[in-house]
Protein backbone atom coordinates (compact mmCIF):
# COMPACT_ATOMS: atom_id res chain seq x y z
CA UNK A 1 0.00 0.00 0.00
CA UNK A 2 2.80 2.42 0.92
CA UNK A 3 4.59 1.58 -1.87
CA UNK A 4 1.73 2.28 -4.10
CA UNK A 5 0.85 5.63 -2.58
CA UNK A 6 4.93 6.38 -3.38
CA UNK A 7 4.22 5.72 -6.94
CA UNK A 8 1.35 7.08 -7.72
CA UNK A 9 2.92 10.17 -6.24
CA UNK A 10 5.62 9.97 -8.15
CA UNK A 11 3.92 9.65 -11.06
CA UNK A 12 3.32 13.50 -11.63
CA UNK A 13 6.85 14.82 -11.16
CA UNK A 14 8.03 11.86 -13.28
CA UNK A 15 5.38 12.79 -16.14
CA UNK A 16 7.28 16.51 -15.70
CA UNK A 17 10.80 15.66 -15.88
CA UNK A 18 10.01 12.62 -18.92
CA UNK A 19 8.69 15.84 -21.22
CA UNK A 20 11.32 18.18 -20.02
CA UNK A 21 13.94 15.19 -21.00
CA UNK A 22 11.69 14.33 -24.37
CA UNK A 23 11.78 18.31 -25.21
CA UNK A 24 15.74 17.86 -24.77
CA UNK A 25 15.79 14.63 -27.16
CA UNK A 26 13.92 16.22 -29.55
CA UNK A 27 15.57 19.64 -29.87
CA UNK A 28 18.57 17.00 -30.60
CA UNK A 29 16.98 14.75 -32.85
CA UNK A 30 15.09 17.20 -34.82
CA UNK A 31 17.82 19.44 -34.73
CA UNK A 32 20.07 17.32 -36.31
CA UNK A 33 17.00 16.47 -38.87
CA UNK A 34 16.41 20.30 -39.90
CA UNK A 35 20.45 20.60 -39.79
CA UNK A 36 20.47 19.51 -44.33
CA UNK A 37 17.93 22.17 -44.46
CA UNK A 38 19.67 25.17 -43.10
CA UNK A 39 22.31 24.64 -44.58
CA UNK A 40 20.69 25.06 -47.92
CA UNK A 41 18.77 27.78 -47.08
CA UNK A 42 22.09 29.37 -45.99
CA UNK A 43 23.80 28.65 -49.25
CA UNK A 44 20.80 30.10 -51.15
CA UNK A 45 20.81 33.20 -48.83
CA UNK A 46 24.45 33.71 -50.05
CA UNK A 47 23.51 33.23 -53.58
CA UNK A 48 20.64 35.69 -53.84
CA UNK A 49 22.08 39.30 -52.68
CA UNK A 50 20.19 41.45 -50.95
CA UNK A 51 19.67 44.33 -53.35
CA UNK A 52 17.67 41.23 -55.27
CA UNK A 53 13.48 42.60 -55.16
CA UNK A 54 13.49 38.57 -55.11
CA UNK A 55 14.89 37.60 -52.56
CA UNK A 56 12.51 37.60 -49.91
CA UNK A 57 10.29 35.68 -51.68
CA UNK A 58 13.34 33.06 -52.44
CA UNK A 59 14.61 32.41 -48.96
CA UNK A 60 10.60 32.19 -48.09
CA UNK A 61 10.24 29.50 -50.89
CA UNK A 62 13.67 27.67 -49.87
CA UNK A 63 12.44 28.06 -46.06
CA UNK A 64 9.57 25.55 -47.16
CA UNK A 65 11.40 23.47 -49.13
CA UNK A 66 13.77 22.90 -46.45
CA UNK A 67 10.81 21.55 -44.10
CA UNK A 68 9.90 19.04 -46.35
CA UNK A 69 13.88 18.06 -46.42
CA UNK A 70 13.97 18.40 -43.02
CA UNK A 71 10.65 15.84 -42.73
CA UNK A 72 12.49 13.15 -45.10
CA UNK A 73 15.69 13.59 -43.21
CA UNK A 74 13.71 12.19 -40.05
CA UNK A 75 13.58 8.78 -41.75
CA UNK A 76 16.95 8.38 -41.28
CA UNK A 77 17.83 9.96 -37.99
CA UNK A 78 14.87 8.76 -35.81
CA UNK A 79 14.80 5.10 -36.34
CA UNK A 80 18.94 5.61 -35.66
CA UNK A 81 18.39 6.83 -32.26
CA UNK A 82 16.78 3.53 -31.44
CA UNK A 83 19.82 2.02 -30.69
CA UNK A 84 21.50 5.47 -29.10
CA UNK A 85 18.40 5.59 -26.63
CA UNK A 86 18.27 2.10 -26.18
CA UNK A 87 15.06 1.33 -26.96
CA UNK A 88 14.77 -0.88 -29.70
CA UNK A 89 11.06 -1.43 -29.67
CA UNK A 90 8.48 -2.06 -27.48
CA UNK A 91 8.68 -5.39 -25.06
CA UNK A 92 5.95 -8.06 -24.81
CA UNK A 93 4.03 -8.38 -21.74
CA UNK A 94 2.01 -6.88 -18.86
CA UNK A 95 4.12 -3.72 -16.98
CA UNK A 96 3.91 -1.06 -14.29
CA UNK A 97 4.13 2.20 -15.78
CA UNK A 98 7.07 2.67 -13.12
CA UNK A 99 9.04 -0.16 -14.71
CA UNK A 100 12.27 -0.61 -17.06
CA UNK A 101 10.50 -2.10 -19.74
CA UNK A 102 7.63 0.58 -19.58
CA UNK A 103 10.26 3.23 -19.80
CA UNK A 104 11.46 1.19 -22.91
CA UNK A 105 8.18 1.49 -24.64
CA UNK A 106 7.73 4.68 -24.26
CA UNK A 107 11.44 5.80 -25.55
CA UNK A 108 10.98 3.94 -28.42
CA UNK A 109 7.63 5.47 -29.35
CA UNK A 110 8.75 8.73 -28.57
CA UNK A 111 10.63 8.72 -31.52
CA UNK A 112 7.43 7.88 -33.70
CA UNK A 113 5.80 10.70 -31.98
CA UNK A 114 8.55 13.20 -32.58
CA UNK A 115 7.69 12.32 -36.61
CA UNK A 116 4.18 12.26 -36.15
CA UNK A 117 4.07 16.21 -34.77
CA UNK A 118 6.20 17.54 -37.18
CA UNK A 119 6.22 15.91 -40.72
CA UNK A 120 4.00 11.86 -40.74
CA UNK A 121 0.92 13.46 -42.38
CA UNK A 122 2.53 14.66 -45.76
CA UNK A 123 4.08 10.87 -46.46
CA UNK A 124 0.77 9.21 -45.85
CA UNK A 125 0.07 6.58 -48.38
CA UNK A 126 3.59 7.23 -49.95
CA UNK A 127 6.62 4.57 -49.84
CA UNK A 128 8.42 6.97 -47.67
CA UNK A 129 5.94 6.08 -44.66
CA UNK A 130 6.52 1.93 -45.36
CA UNK A 131 10.36 2.97 -45.19
CA UNK A 132 10.42 4.87 -42.21
CA UNK A 133 8.02 1.80 -40.26
CA UNK A 134 9.87 -1.02 -41.37
CA UNK A 135 13.25 0.92 -40.26
CA UNK A 136 11.75 1.09 -36.80
CA UNK A 137 11.00 -2.39 -37.28
CA UNK A 138 7.85 -3.82 -38.40
CA UNK A 139 7.21 -6.03 -40.61
CA UNK A 140 5.35 -4.52 -44.12
CA UNK A 141 5.15 -6.91 -47.07
CA UNK A 142 4.90 -5.40 -51.05
CA UNK A 143 2.52 -2.70 -51.68
CA UNK A 144 0.64 -1.58 -48.93
CA UNK A 145 -0.63 1.24 -48.13
CA UNK A 146 -0.40 3.13 -45.09
CA UNK A 147 -3.29 6.34 -44.65
CA UNK A 148 -2.99 6.92 -41.08
CA UNK A 149 -0.63 8.57 -38.57
CA UNK A 150 -1.60 7.00 -36.04
CA UNK A 151 0.71 3.95 -35.59
CA UNK A 152 3.18 2.95 -32.52
CA UNK A 153 4.80 0.16 -31.37
CA UNK A 154 5.96 -0.97 -34.54
CA UNK A 155 8.60 -3.93 -34.28
CA UNK A 156 5.37 -5.42 -32.74
CA UNK A 157 3.35 -5.10 -36.15
CA UNK A 158 3.09 -7.22 -39.15
CA UNK A 159 1.73 -6.28 -42.23
CA UNK A 160 1.35 -8.52 -45.69
CA UNK A 161 1.38 -7.96 -49.17
CA UNK A 162 -1.20 -5.48 -50.70
CA UNK A 163 -3.19 -4.89 -47.68
CA UNK A 164 -4.71 -1.29 -46.90
CA UNK A 165 -4.84 0.37 -43.85
CA UNK A 166 -7.56 3.36 -44.08
CA UNK A 167 -7.42 6.68 -43.17
CA UNK A 168 -6.83 7.62 -39.08
CA UNK A 169 -6.83 3.78 -38.71
CA UNK A 170 -5.74 3.45 -34.88
CA UNK A 171 -3.09 0.70 -34.80
CA UNK A 172 -1.23 0.08 -32.01
CA UNK A 173 -0.02 -2.89 -30.06
CA UNK A 174 -0.45 -1.55 -26.62
CA UNK A 175 -3.00 -0.24 -23.91
CA UNK A 176 -3.24 1.39 -20.67
CA UNK A 177 -5.33 -1.40 -18.59
CA UNK A 178 -6.13 -1.42 -15.18
CA UNK A 179 -3.13 0.77 -14.31
CA UNK A 180 -0.82 -1.46 -16.53
CA UNK A 181 0.59 -1.48 -19.90
CA UNK A 182 -0.27 -4.28 -21.85
CA UNK A 183 1.66 -4.93 -25.31
CA UNK A 184 1.49 -7.69 -27.55
CA UNK A 185 2.05 -8.30 -31.27
CA UNK A 186 -0.39 -7.47 -33.61
CA UNK A 187 -0.22 -9.49 -37.23
CA UNK A 188 -2.62 -8.49 -40.51
CA UNK A 189 -2.75 -10.68 -43.05
CA UNK A 190 -2.26 -10.31 -47.36
CA UNK A 191 -4.92 -8.09 -48.99
CA UNK A 192 -6.50 -6.91 -45.85
CA UNK A 193 -8.49 -3.81 -45.74
CA UNK A 194 -8.87 -2.31 -41.94
CA UNK A 195 -11.58 0.65 -42.65
CA UNK A 196 -11.49 4.29 -41.98
CA UNK A 197 -11.33 4.98 -38.38
CA UNK A 198 -10.78 1.20 -37.38
CA UNK A 199 -9.24 0.25 -33.93
CA UNK A 200 -6.87 -2.27 -34.06
CA UNK A 201 -5.30 -3.20 -30.27
CA UNK A 202 -2.95 -5.34 -29.33
CA UNK A 203 -2.59 -9.35 -29.78
CA UNK A 204 -5.00 -8.86 -32.87
CA UNK A 205 -4.89 -11.23 -35.23
CA UNK A 206 -6.50 -10.61 -39.16
CA UNK A 207 -6.12 -13.24 -41.71
CA UNK A 208 -5.48 -12.86 -45.56
CA UNK A 209 -8.26 -11.22 -47.30
CA UNK A 210 -10.44 -10.00 -44.49
CA UNK A 211 -12.12 -6.63 -44.29
CA UNK A 212 -12.63 -4.41 -41.06
CA UNK A 213 -15.25 -2.26 -41.08
CA UNK A 214 -15.01 1.51 -40.99
CA UNK A 215 -15.55 2.81 -37.41
CA UNK A 216 -14.94 -1.74 -35.98
CA UNK A 217 -12.74 -1.20 -32.90
CA UNK A 218 -11.05 -4.70 -32.70
CA UNK A 219 -10.87 -5.77 -28.98
CA UNK A 220 -7.37 -6.96 -28.05
CA UNK A 221 -6.51 -10.52 -28.84
CA UNK A 222 -9.39 -10.54 -31.89
CA UNK A 223 -8.56 -13.29 -34.17
CA UNK A 224 -10.66 -12.66 -37.43
CA UNK A 225 -10.45 -15.60 -40.01
CA UNK A 226 -9.26 -15.48 -43.37
CA UNK A 227 -11.78 -13.45 -46.15
CA UNK A 228 -14.00 -12.72 -42.71
CA UNK A 229 -16.11 -9.07 -42.70
CA UNK A 230 -16.13 -7.86 -39.23
CA UNK A 231 -17.74 -4.55 -38.03
CA UNK A 232 -19.02 -2.62 -34.60
CA UNK A 233 -17.64 -1.60 -31.31
CA UNK A 234 -16.94 -3.96 -30.12
CA UNK A 235 -16.48 -5.53 -33.55
CA UNK A 236 -18.22 -8.86 -34.45
CA UNK A 237 -18.27 -11.02 -37.43
CA UNK A 238 -21.15 -10.27 -39.95
CA UNK A 239 -20.24 -11.87 -42.77
CA UNK A 240 -17.67 -13.20 -45.36
CA UNK A 241 -16.40 -11.44 -48.25
CA UNK A 242 -17.66 -13.77 -50.52
CA UNK A 243 -20.69 -13.60 -49.53
CA UNK A 244 -23.05 -10.61 -51.56
CA UNK A 245 -25.36 -9.44 -48.83
CA UNK A 246 -26.79 -6.91 -51.50
CA UNK A 247 -26.92 -6.20 -55.41
CA UNK A 248 -24.15 -4.55 -56.61
CA UNK A 249 -24.16 -0.31 -56.72
CA UNK A 250 -24.01 2.12 -59.44
CA UNK A 251 -20.45 2.22 -61.26
CA UNK A 252 -18.05 5.26 -59.34
CA UNK A 253 -18.45 6.90 -62.66
CA UNK A 254 -22.28 7.46 -62.03
CA UNK A 255 -21.48 8.57 -58.50
CA UNK A 256 -18.45 10.71 -59.54
CA UNK A 257 -19.35 12.07 -63.11
C1 LIG B 1 -18.04 -3.39 -43.75
C2 LIG B 1 -18.26 -3.07 -45.20
C3 LIG B 1 -17.18 -3.74 -46.06
C4 LIG B 1 -19.64 -3.64 -45.57
O1 LIG B 1 -19.96 -3.28 -46.89
P1 LIG B 1 -20.99 -4.19 -47.74
O2 LIG B 1 -20.41 -5.53 -47.94
O3 LIG B 1 -21.35 -3.40 -48.95
O4 LIG B 1 -22.22 -4.39 -46.76
P2 LIG B 1 -23.49 -3.46 -46.47
O5 LIG B 1 -23.17 -2.01 -46.64
O6 LIG B 1 -24.62 -4.04 -47.24
O7 LIG B 1 -23.72 -3.73 -44.90
C5 LIG B 1 -23.96 -5.04 -44.44
C6 LIG B 1 -24.34 -4.94 -42.99
O8 LIG B 1 -23.20 -4.45 -42.25
C7 LIG B 1 -23.54 -3.25 -41.57
N1 LIG B 1 -22.38 -2.34 -41.66
C8 LIG B 1 -21.81 -1.88 -42.79
N2 LIG B 1 -20.77 -1.10 -42.49
C9 LIG B 1 -20.70 -1.05 -41.17
C10 LIG B 1 -19.82 -0.38 -40.27
N3 LIG B 1 -18.83 0.39 -40.71
N4 LIG B 1 -20.02 -0.57 -38.97
C11 LIG B 1 -21.04 -1.34 -38.51
N5 LIG B 1 -21.87 -2.01 -39.31
C12 LIG B 1 -21.73 -1.85 -40.63
C13 LIG B 1 -24.73 -2.69 -42.31
O9 LIG B 1 -25.52 -1.89 -41.46
C14 LIG B 1 -25.46 -3.96 -42.70
O10 LIG B 1 -26.17 -4.45 -41.60
P3 LIG B 1 -27.56 -5.26 -41.80
O11 LIG B 1 -27.20 -6.48 -42.61
O12 LIG B 1 -28.01 -5.56 -40.42
O13 LIG B 1 -28.46 -4.33 -42.56
C15 LIG B 1 -18.22 -1.53 -45.47
O14 LIG B 1 -19.36 -0.90 -44.89
C16 LIG B 1 -16.97 -0.88 -44.90
O15 LIG B 1 -16.94 -0.41 -43.75
N6 LIG B 1 -15.89 -0.83 -45.71
C17 LIG B 1 -14.63 -0.24 -45.31
C18 LIG B 1 -14.12 0.65 -46.43
C19 LIG B 1 -12.93 1.45 -45.98
O16 LIG B 1 -12.98 2.14 -44.98
N7 LIG B 1 -11.81 1.31 -46.71
C20 LIG B 1 -10.56 1.94 -46.31
C21 LIG B 1 -9.87 2.59 -47.43
S1 LIG B 1 -10.77 3.98 -48.10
Amino acid sequence: MVQRDFRASALTPLQVVASVFLYLEAALLLGLSAYPAVRLWALVSDLVPRGNPWRLLILTMAAVLGYFIFGLTQIAVLPAARWLTFSLGTPVGHFAFLSFPAWRWASYNALTLMFRFSFLNWVRLTPFLNLFHRLMGMKIGKRVQINTAVVGDQNLISIGDDTVIGGDVTLVAHVAERGKLVTAPVRIGRNVTVGIMAVILPGCEIGDGAVIAAGAVLSKGAKVGPGEIWAGVPARRIGRKSESRRPPGPPVSAIFP
